[in-house]
């Protein structure tokens, strides 16, 4: 059997017993919340976040020269990176064979809607993965392409679809007080600028680690109380609940579908997958098997707690554990003109393209 059929004949699989479950549910193809999700994955067998990573070429999905919306920080093969095994992997799920991208079958189920990421670099990085993907497969499509500092933007012209990237380091507000910048956990002001989005994608984690210089505040407020430090992941927690009550108050979840795009891993720490001496810099392969030695970090936990107290549904791209393995796709050294070793944000085409495939996959259940 050719390898295009077997996938074919996987799929309607994985598929047809999903669509059973929804005739018979009574109700089209709804959206989840974490718990009901937890209940579908059962039903269909499959969870996406669980599996490993395969080698597979056919995955390359476009080249950096031919993706007009990579930043010099994500492009690697432009700024050096002499390696290219990174690129030939594919993520592949223990019980079920992940949708293959269809960029063109993205632009006309979309065609007319807004979809917006919401959050920090990580998100830049997504953005502009999903844009390269989309592009790809239509690289004669007319766009439009804005790059600015809070509002950035992707539009296919001929499909009416805006891939948009609102940028925001902690979801909740910083503003300007007599004191100084002030980081308020409970203000969300930025929120009026996502409503009426089709799709949302939200992610916030690495700025709430950040002290010293790359600390943008010197305070936090929540209410009356000022604080000039408190424990980062309390403070998270905080802002998350700023945010799911946000989700809770704006969202119509008949219009708009909600993600959270999971917490991205880091890898400065060679000691998390055993090898202590090292970090992500030469870093050529994945960790082989399911898991990661240091196990999950704990802002995973805040987020499943977030999610699981909101009410409107909201999707969880759990991408960070297959995020761990992968200590071989970040820029290290091969990162624009940044200096040092990143280890934190990752190239494109790279890791990002997985993140959306997975997002294309969660669309079509
Ligand atoms: C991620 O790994 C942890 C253990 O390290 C495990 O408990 C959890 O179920 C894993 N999540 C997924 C989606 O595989
Ligand atoms: C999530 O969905 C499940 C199943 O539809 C429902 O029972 C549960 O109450 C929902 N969770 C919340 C927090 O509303």
């Amino acid at each position: 059997m050719g390898f295009c059929l077997k996938v074919l004949f996987s799929l309607f699989f994985q598929v047809l017993p999903l669509f059973f479950h929804q005739a018979k549910a009574g109700h089209l193809p709804k959206f989840h919340n974490v718990s009901s999700l937890e209940g579908k994955k059962q039903v269909s067998g499959c969870n996406l976040f669980q599996g490993k990573w395969v080698i597979d070429s056919s995955n390359h999905l476009y080249d950096s020269s031919s993706c007009p919306f990579i930043d010099a920080e994500f492009d690697c093969q432009k700024y050096g990176r002499p390696d290219t095994q990174y690129l030939k992997y594919a993520w592949k799920p223990d019980s079920c064979v992940l949708p293959r991208f269809n960029g063109l079958g993205f632009l006309n189920r979309w065609r007319g809607k807004k979809i917006m990421f919401v959050g920090d670099s990580l998100s830049l990085n997504m953005w502009e993965s999903l844009s390269c993907m989309i592009h790809a497969s239509v690289p004669n499509a007319k766009t439009t392409f804005v790059r600015k500092e809070t509002v950035s933007s992707v539009i296919f012209q001929d499909y009416g679809v805006s891939i948009i990237l609102y940028h925001t380091t902690y979801l909740v507000d910083i503003v300007r007080e007599n004191v100084g910048a002030v980081l308020r956990l409970d203000s969300i002001n930025g929120g009026n600028a996502w409503k009426n989005m089709d799709i949302l994608i939200f992610n916030s984690w690495h700025w709430w680690t950040h002290t010293g210089r790359s600390q943008p505040w010197d305070y936090i407020r929540e209410g009356s109380k000022l604080y000039k430090d408190m424990d980062r992941l309390t403070a998270f927690y905080k802002g998350m609940t700023t945010w799911a009550r946000w989700v809770d108050q704006n969202v119509d979840p008949t219009k708009t579908k909600v993600f959270f795009q999971g917490i991205s891993p880091t890898h400065y720490k060679g000691k998390e997958w055993n090898q202590p001496k090292r970090s992500c810099s030469g870093e050529l392969e994945p960790l082989s098997g399911s898991l990661y030695p240091a196990g999950p970090p704990p802002a995973t936990t805040i987020v499943k707690n977030v999610l699981s107290k909101i009410k409107k549904p909201v999707y969880l791209l759990d991408i960070t554990n297959l995020s761990q393995l992968r200590k071989d796709a970040h820029p290290s050294t091969y990162s624009g003109d940044h200096s040092g070793n990143d280890c934190s944000h990752w190239c494109l085409p790279g890791l990002p393209d997985t993140w959306n495939q997975l997002l294309y996959a969660a669309l079509l259940m």
